[in-house]
């Protein structure tokens, strides 16, 4: 059995994922930490920490766990390129834990992007909708963002140029952002969780993606897999989808 300890334990993420320990048959839920709690006591209480804690603490735990030869898997948001260097660096000087970076643990999501990603240099046309919950505070979504930047680095690769638009007057942006010449239109709508949706158009045809997480329940399999994973993963590993088969 591996033990599993949950840092961010009161928070939204933190909670769902001990539900998900408890139901997991292979796995023991070793200690529950939120803020103010010494990070001493995951020692002797965890072979896995999984953190979903805040962007500005994520890297200290991070830390201390590696430097206690404790398995990390993060899914707080915030890892940009210099974050994941310094990782690099403390998992250098002690390399006996593992550490796995997930920006999206949706197994949907995940086959989403890569779907849109194989879909891009056939169409002519695309443009990104996401819609979430109204209490979001950022806009466009990081998922978004980075499925906007995926299908122009495919449609750069295939030799493809910009997508048609003749739009010379649009002073209230109406069509939306623009990710590396992609439009993204964000939605917030009581109700809706996370969605989203990449429309590609050629003459003729059109093809939709739709991906929707209804409940924070759709982050768990991603997350299970990764702690199940991290022990057998020497070093950094950046998200899931080596671990799936994706991609
Ligand atoms: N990777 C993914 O798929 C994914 C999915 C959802 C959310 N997230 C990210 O996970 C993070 C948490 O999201 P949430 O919705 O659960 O937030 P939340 O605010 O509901 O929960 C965060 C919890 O962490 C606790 N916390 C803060 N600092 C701490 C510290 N130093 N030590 C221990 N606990 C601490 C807070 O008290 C709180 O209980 C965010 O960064 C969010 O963007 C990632």
């Amino acid at each position: 059995m591996t033990t599993v300890a949950v840092l961010g334990a009161k928070g939204r993420m933190g909670q769902e994922v001990i539900r998900a320990i408890q139901a997991s048959g292979d796995l023991t839920l070793g200690a529950t930490l939120d803020v103010g709690d010494p990070l001493e006591a995951l020692v002797g209480h965890a072979d896995v920490v999984v953190d979903f804690t805040h962007p500005d603490a994520v890297l200290d735990n991070l830390s201390f766990c590696v430097a206690h030869g404790l398995h990390f898997v993060a899914g707080t948001s915030g890892f940009d390129s210099a974050k994941l260097e310094r990782v690099r660096t403390l998992l250098g000087s002690s390399p006996k834990a593992n550490v796995i970076v997930a920006p999206n643990f949706s197994i949907g999501g995940l086959l989403m992007m890569h779907f849109a990603e194989v879909a891009a240099p056939f169409f002519e046309s695309v443009e990104v909708i996401e819609l979430h919950h109204p209490m979001k505070v950022d806009a466009p979504s990081g998922t978004a963002v980075n499925t906007a930047e995926r299908i122009a680095a495919a449609r750069a690769n295939a030799g493809l140029g910009p997508v048609p638009d003749a739009t010379t007057d649009d002073p209230d942006h109406a069509r939306g952002a623009t990710v590396e010449g992609i439009h993204v239109h964000a939605v917030r709508q009581r109700g809706l969780f996370a969605n989203q949706q990449v429309l590609f158009g050629n003459e003729g045809e059109a093809l939709t993606l739709t991906h929707n997480s209804f409940t924070r329940a759709s982050y768990m399999p991603g997350v299970l897999a990764a702690v199940r994973a991290v022990g057998e993963r020497p070093g950094l590993t950046v998200g899931i989808e080596s671990l799936l088969g994706i991609g």
